[in-house]
């Protein structure tokens, strides 16, 4: 090698752009940090760009800068699973190490990408692609390494996370918050991405991959959005010492045949007002970890924009340069950070099989037994109740309940939830919230 290390950038949007400037601005300490100039020899751009320094070749021809001799590392911030995932397995064949943002491909289509880049030597790094610049995919690889993973709890989507701050903080509309975010170049290219809970579970799903050792499941991945949360059930939450916040939650639980069984699910959930994952806000994401023998573990930063995604991105050009740096390609941590051949598929359980504690809200009609009928209904389910809290009547004779149970398998609860619906004196469908202590076990 000689003493340069050529960058090729495919995507010029926000976080491309960050990239070209992260570059620029600490230019000297990169080199002080690597002991090499990292330059940019190429931009794919569909349009030219004036503002890129004129030294930079620009082209809209993706695949001939995967198979260029003036390129070391391919960086893809195109996004998208369609035209990155060619460019992609271009870059791979044509013996290139890639950098990628994109969660959703990888989320996808990782297994047969991570495959193919073992196949061909090469490695493609994606620390950008959860939580924007918190170094978890770091963490979970190397820094815990030595630990077994119980649990992971994140606040991993930094659209979602402003929309519910600048709710409840502000009292703004959920519209007029989230053209913010996309102004501000947090949200996705599709914003229901975010509010429905998909780039969430796009992020959850590698983060249990290299958490548990265990190939990407994307697809059973049980996604709940933000677009029903209601100012009331945030009031009575925090009436009750809770926060909602919209979690990942990776879990790890033990079967009564002693075997492994892997929950895996993004909604909106109360945690304790006092658990410091409470106090996240705004863009920040934040992923609480508990492992053995650690313990719990919290990482916290900002989790999108331009600068935060490109320190990721720029990181990895630097782990790559490691490895460019050995013989044969050797200093790597695996992709999904244990053994290929020793990834185990893990059952997933299925939506019905999820234990969680609960938030629920009903509207009784207000005489005497009402309530002892919904207690009895619970009791009769195994339903631990934690806490009840009785709203004086809002509209004539009728009066909101709100109840919060221990943790109970999803099943249990639905049937639960459909005989209480059927009583004559619940007016309205029940609100269910899942609920968290998120204490270490
Ligand atoms: N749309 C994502 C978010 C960008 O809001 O978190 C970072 O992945």
């Amino acid at each position: 090698m000689n003493n340069s290390i050529k960058l090729a950038i495919l995507g010029l949007g926000t976080v491309g752009t960050g990239v070209v400037h992260l570059l620029q601005d600490n230019l000297n300490e990169l080199k002080r940090r690597s002991g090499y100039n990292i330059v940019i020899s190429q931009v794919g751009t569909r349009k030219h760009r004036d503002d890129i320094d004129t030294s930079i070749k620009q082209t809209d021809d993706l695949f001939s800068i995967c198979e260029s001799d003036d390129v070391d590392i391919v960086i893809e911030l195109i996004g998208g699973t369609t035209v990155a995932k060619d460019v992609i397995t271009h870059a791979i064949t044509h013996g290139k190490h890639v950098v990628t943002a994109n969660k959703a491909l990888l989320a996808e289509h990782g297994n047969e990408l991570f495959n193919l880049a073992e196949a061909n030597k090469v490695h493609v790094t994606y620390e950008a692609s959860v939580a924007g610049g918190i170094p978890i995919i770091k963490v979970l690889r190397e820094s815990l390494a030595s630990n077994k993973i119980d649990w992971l709890a994140g606040i991993i989507n930094g659209t979602g996370n402003f929309i519910m701050t600048e709710m409840r903080d502000k009292g703004r509309s959920f519209a007029d918050v989230l053209e913010e975010a996309q102004e501000l170049g947090y949200a996705e290219a599709d914003p229901t991405f975010d509010v429905e809970g998909i780039d969430a579970a796009h992020k959850l799903a590698l983060l249990a991959s290299i958490a548990f050792g265990m190939p990407l499941a994307f697809d059973q991945v049980y996604c709940e959005g933000i677009t029903k949360i209601t100012t009331q059930d945030v009031e009575y939450a925090e009436d009750l010492g809770y926060r909602i916040k919209h979690l990942g939650l990776a879990v790890r639980r033990q079967q009564p045949d002693g075997t492994d069984a892997i929950e895996l699910r993004v909604h909106p959930t109360l945690i304790p007002e006092d658990k410091l994952l409470a106090s996240v806000n705004g863009v920040k994401n934040a992923v609480l970890v508990n492992s053995h023998p650690l313990g719990q573990s919290l990482y916290y930063g900002a989790g999108a924009g331009a600068g935060a995604t490109a320190s990721a991105v720029v990181a990895d050009v630097m782990d790559l340069i490691r490895v460019l740096n050995t013989d044969n390609n050797g200093h790597h941590v695996e992709h999904l950070s244990f053994q290929p051949e020793l990834l185990t598929d893990y059952k997933i359980l299925s939506p019905e099989q999820i234990t969680s504690g609960y938030y629920l809200r009903l509207h009784t009609e207000d005489h005497p037994g009402v309530l002892a009928d919904v207690t009895r209904i619970l009791s009769e389910s195994g339903i631990n109740i934690d806490a009840i809290l009785q709203q004086p009547a809002h509209k004539a004779g009728h009066v909101p309940v709100i109840i919060l149970t221990q943790p109970i398998i999803a099943q249990k609860m639905n049937q639960a939830i459909a005989q209480i619906e059927k009583l004559d004196t619940v007016t309205d469908e029940v609100v269910r919230i899942r609920l968290e202590e998120l204490d270490e076990d």
